[in-house]
């Protein structure tokens, strides 16, 4: 039975369009059943408008706290009866609401080797340190700040040349096929995506 997902993102949303383009060229065997959006005005929701996906697009701060929001978020999981939480350019931590909901079936991506540069700017860090191999991790999700349990990683090679632009654009590239990938073989693991 195929994977029922919910990917969760907050701004352009490169990576959402690249998952739900694989789940609809059969390269990922998962249904987008919805997107999660904590910033309503993103670019990301009109691609899941374009994509007749369903949204739920939230303004955090019109919530007491976190508490709050992810019950709302966690009905709207269980209206779209979703099995696996997608973090795609979601910027904001994952509280103990959805992760004890969610227990093991939550991954993010991550635009760096972790456990180097997590947090804000990847990208930014990586180049103002000078690292010649920077790349795309893959893992699970905890409480922490891009920790977890690793699933799989992808350098990238910082060229003399490279600005935060062209290095931004290869980490996407390298994204937009390696979390497809990754997930495919993650959902294919039998039982791996389902337990609850
Ligand atoms: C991606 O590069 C993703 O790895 C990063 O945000 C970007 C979202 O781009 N995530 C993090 O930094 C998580 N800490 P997108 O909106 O175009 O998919």
């Amino acid at each position: 039975m195929t994977t029922r997902i919910a990917i969760f993102a907050s701004g352009s949303g490169s990576n959402f369009q690249a998952l739900t383009d694989a789940c609809r060229a059969g390269e990922l065997d998962a249904t987008p059943a919805l997107l999660v959006c904590d910033r309503p005005g993103a670019y990301v929701v009109e691609r899941a408008t374009a994509a007749d996906i369903p949204y739920f697009a939230f303004a955090p701060k019109s919530y007491k706290d976190k508490g709050e929001f992810e019950a709302h978020i966690l009905q709207e999981l269980n209206r779209y009866e979703v099995d696996f939480i997608v973090l795609a350019g979601y910027m904001r931590l994952i509280g103990p609401t959805l992760l004890s909901a969610y227990k093991g079936r939550i991954v993010n991506i991550h635009p760096s080797l972790l456990p180097a540069f997590p947090g804000l700017d990847a990208v930014g860090q990586a180049l103002l340190y000078g690292v010649k191999l920077t790349g795309v991790t893959i893992h699970f999700v905890d409480e922490g700040m891009d920790t977890g349990p690793i699933i799989a990683q992808q350098g990238i090679e910082v060229e003399a040349d490279d600005t935060r632009e062209t290095l931004e654009k290869k980490i996407h590239q390298v994204e937009h096929t390696f979390y497809p990938k990754t997930l495919q073989q993650l959902f294919s693991v039998k039982g791996e995506a389902t337990i609850r």
